[in-house]
C-alpha cells in the first residue's frame, strides 16, 4: 500500500467524528451514526484505493452504506477496509468519554470477515505481548502481564465493559488486586490505549463485538501489541455464520494473525469525544471552527503519528448576528 494513503486516512475518520460530534449528548444516537456515516462514505471517494468493505455497518440488506461488500475509494491498491464511523454510539448519545470514529485498511484477504457477533478479547501492549494466554485463568493473565511490565498486579489497570456478564472476571480482577476501570461502550479504544504507555490502560479484557475486535487487532499489529480472541455465537444462526466461516469450534483461538494478517496494515482514528487515547471534537470561533485529534498509523514502518488539525467548518454560526 502507498505510504500516502496514512494521512488520507486520518482524513476519512476526521470527516466522521467532525459531522458526528455536533450530535454530543442530544440522545439520538441514530441520527449521529447517521451523520459519521454519511461524511465517512463520502470522504472514502478521494482515498486512492480499490477497498472492499469487510468489517462495516452491516450486510448490505440492513446498511445503506458501508455495508458489507460494498466498494469503497477512488481505485488503487487492492484492499480490505474496516470501519466504524461512530464506535460507542451510546457514548456521543449521552456525551460519555471515549467514542472514536475508525478505520483499519490492509491488503484484501488480510482482515477476518467478522460477523456481527460478539467476541472474547484480551488485549496488551507490546511489553506484554506473548504473555497472554486466552484460555488460561484471569488471575494467571495478570500475573503474567505484571510480571512482562515489571508491575505488581496491584498496578495494573483493566479495562472491562460494564455488564452483566463480565461479574465473574471482574470479581477476579478486584480479587487479584488489579485496578479495573469499567467501561459503558467502545471496546477499541481501551486495547488501543493498552499499547500506549501513557494512557494509564494495560490490558482489555472481556466479551465485545467482534467487528470491533478486528479493528483493535489492526491496530495492535501496527503497535506491537498482543490480542487473542474467541467468537462467541449466541444463536443457531450465529454458530451457521462462525463455521461457514471456517471456525468449526466456538472454543478455537484467534490470534492477532488470525484477526489481522500481514504486516502492512494502516490504522487510524479521530476523538469524537474525549477518552484515554484522544481527544474529542472541540469547537470554537463561534461554532466556524473545530479541533480533532487523531491517531494513525502503519504496521509496516511501526511509524504511530498523533495528529491535531484545525477545520473551518462551513456551517453557519447558528446564533444570530447582532447589527
Ligand atoms: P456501538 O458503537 O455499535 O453502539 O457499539 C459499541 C460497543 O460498546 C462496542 O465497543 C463493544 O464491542 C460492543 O458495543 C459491546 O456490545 P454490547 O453493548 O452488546 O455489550
Amino acid at each position: 500500500m502507498e505510504r500516502e494513503l496514512t494521512l488520507e486516512l486520518v482524513r476519512v475518520t476526521e470527516a466522521a467524528a467532525l459531522a458526528c460530534a455536533r450530535w454530543m449528548g442530544r440522545g439520538d444516537k441514530q441520527k449521529a451514526d447517521q451523520l459519521a456515516v454519511d461524511a465517512m462514505r463520502a470522504a472514502f471517494d478521494t482515498v486512492q484505493i480499490d477497498g472492499i468493505v469487510v468489517i462495516g455497518e452491516g450486510e448490505m440488506d440492513e446498511a445503506p452504506m458501508l455495508y458489507i461488500g460494498e466498494r469503497v475509494g477512488a481505485g488503487g491498491d487492492p484492499v480490505d477496509v474496516a470501519v466504524d464511523p461512530l464506535e460507542g454510539t451510546n457514548l456521543v448519545a449521552k456525551g460519555l468519554p471515549g467514542a472514536i470514529a475508525v478505520v483499519a485498511v490492509a491488503p484484501r484477504g488480510c482482515l477476518l470477515h467478522a460477523p456481527d457477533m460478539y467476541m472474547e478479547k484480551i488485549a496488551v501492549g507490546p511489553q506484554a505481548a506473548g504473555c497472554i494466554d486466552i484460555t488460561a485463568s484471569v488471575t494467571a493473565n495478570l500475573r503474567w502481564v505484571a510480571r512482562a511490565k515489571n508491575k505488581d498486579v496491584s498496578d495494573l489497570t483493566v479495562v472491562i465493559l460494564d455488564r452483566e456478564r463480565h461479574r465473574k472476571i471482574i470479581q477476579e480482577c478486584r480479587e487479584a488486586g488489579a485496578r479495573i476501570k469499567l467501561i459503558s461502550d467502545g471496546d477499541v479504544a481501551p486495547a488501543v490505549a493498552a499499547c500506549i504507555e501513557d494512557t494509564g490502560v494495560d490490558m482489555l479484557l472481556g466479551i465485545g463485538g467482534a467487528p470491533e475486535g478486528v479493528l483493535a487487532a489492526a491496530a495492535l499489529k501496527c503497535l506491537g501489541g498482543d490480542m487473542q480472541a474467541r467468537l462467541r455465537p449466541e444463536t443457531e444462526e450465529e454458530l451457521a455464520r462462525m463455521q461457514a466461516m471456517g471456525i468449526k469450534d466456538p472454543d478455537q483461538v484467534l490470534l492477532l494473525d488470525d484477526l489481522c494478517k500481514g504486516d502492512d496494515v494502516i490504522f487510524a482514528a479521530t476523538g469524537i469525544t474525549d477518552g484515554d487515547l484522544l481527544r474529542g471534537v472541540r469547537y470554537f470561533g463561534q461554532g466556524r471552527m473545530a479541533r480533532t485529534h487523531s491517531v494513525v498509523m502503519r504496521s509496516r514502518t511501526g511509524t504511530v503519528r498523533f495528529i491535531e488539525a484545525t477545520h473551518r467548518l462551513e456551517r453557519k454560526p447558528h446564533f444570530a448576528r447582532v447589527e
